[in-house]
């Protein structure tokens, strides 16, 4: 049996991989254009491994995933290629548009051609799972109840919009055309191999080089984190056990203040790797906000907790310490994502 993963390369994606083959014995193609944030480094451990094939290509290159359905005959195609990165978005758009809306309606129309071709029994037990956000529900006020999946969606930036759209055509072609999809939509990850734009390996990464750590606004935005590996845990249990056409939240049950974080992280190195003089809170500086920044996100997991039995195995606490270990532990991984393109979007963003 073969899954099509796309973005594989990425963080998450890498991660479900990784795991996934060591955990079942089916095939893995994985597709991914490797944008500034896919890393075959990241895949260095299954690159022996027969049953992970990689495939360089773009989901909107609709000749490729014809061409790619028709060799490997996969059971189920999991979408996480994506433009990933709110504060990217919000500088330029458009990628985010092309891949995450255009590309995920190629994928669906190439889904269908296939999926319509299948002999009966196949036909029955294809699965389309697209890898979505909690983001696209909109931002929550402090005694507001958590996201459930029959919350409306209010995308609030360019990233969510682009997400949320790709949630709903992937409804459109279940409705429509009665494509077996799924839908999960995760709160956010941490874990190794997330590329050091996102807060917390860029707080690792630039407290380990004493630089600056930037909170943006006054800090108390709420967050809810899970560890990378539930995620891709709880993405095999709604691939393999989710009902058809039915969207799934998922989430860490641990809501956070951005500072709570950045707070957490450096007690951990200052434990781990202390500095020479003072304590690497020290080193954070308030900048200004991101615009439109989403004050807070909380999901409700009570539907994946019941139906699927699944629940999170890492509390925050277990997880950040495996991860600031892990970071510290691969700082080649790092420093040699530190290209001139990683360069560009810190001067950019930071300035
Ligand atoms: P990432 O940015 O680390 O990785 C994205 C991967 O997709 C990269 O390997 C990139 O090369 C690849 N890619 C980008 N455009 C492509 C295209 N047109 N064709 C093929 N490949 C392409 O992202 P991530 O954090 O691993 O997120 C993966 C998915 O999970 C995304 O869909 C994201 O929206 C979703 N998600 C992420 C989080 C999080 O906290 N990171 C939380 C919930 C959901
Ligand atoms: P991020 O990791 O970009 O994820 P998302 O925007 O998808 O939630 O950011 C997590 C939170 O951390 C978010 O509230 C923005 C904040 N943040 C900072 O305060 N400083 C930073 O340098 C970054 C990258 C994020």
């Amino acid at each position: 049996m073969t899954i099509l993963v796309t973005g594989g390369a990425g963080f998450i994606g890498a991660n479900f991989v990784r795991t996934s083959l060591d955990v079942s014995d089916e095939t893995i193609v994985n597709l991914d254009k490797l944008t500034y944030a896919g890393n075959l480094e990241s895949l260095q451990s299954v690159s022996q491994n027969d049953r992970h094939i990689f495939e360089k290509g773009d989901i909107t290159d609709v000749a490729l995933i014809d061409s790619l359905l028709r060799k490997y005959k996969p059971r189920a195609i999991v979408n996480f290629a994506a433009e990933s990165h709110v504060d990217r978005s919000i500088l330029g758009p458009e990628a985010f548009i092309e891949t995450n809306i255009v590309g995920t309606f190629r994928l669906l129309e190439a889904s269908r051609r296939y999926w319509t071709e299948m002999e009966a029994e196949k036909q029955a037990r294809f699965r389309y799972l697209q890898v979505s956000t909690d983001e696209v529900y909109g931002s929550l006020s402090p005694n507001d109840a958590a996201f459930s999946e029959t919350n409306k969606y209010e995308p609030n930036s360019p990233y969510s919009a682009s997400k949320a759209s790709s949630d709903h055509l992937v409804r459109s072609y279940q409705h429509t055309y009665g494509l077996p999809t799924l839908t999960t939509n995760c709160s956010n990850n941490y874990g190794p191999f997330q590329f050091p734009e996102k807060l917390i390996p860029l707080i690792i990464h630039n407290a380990l080089d004493e630089k600056p750590l930037p909170i943006y606004g006054d800090g108390r935005q709420i967050r809810d984190w899970l560890y990378v590996e539930d995620h891709c845990d709880a993405i095999r249990s709604v691939l393999a056990n989710g009902r058809v056409g039915e969207t799934y939240n998922v989430g860490g049950e641990s809501e956070m203040t951005n500072l709570d974080v950045v707070s957490i992280v450096c007690e951990i190195l200052d434990r781990l790797r202390p500095r020479d003089k003072g304590k690497y809170f020290d080193l954070v500086t308030y900048v200004t906000d991101r615009p439109g920044h989403d004050r807070r996100y909380a999901v409700d997991i009570s539907k994946i907790k019941s139906e699927l039995g699944w629940t999170p195995a890492e509390s925050f606490e277990t997880g950040i310490e495996k991860t600031v270990r892990w970071y510290l532990d691969h700082q080649t991984w790092i420093e040699h994502i530190k290209s001139g393109e990683y360069l560009s979007w810190v001067e950019k963003q930071y300035g």
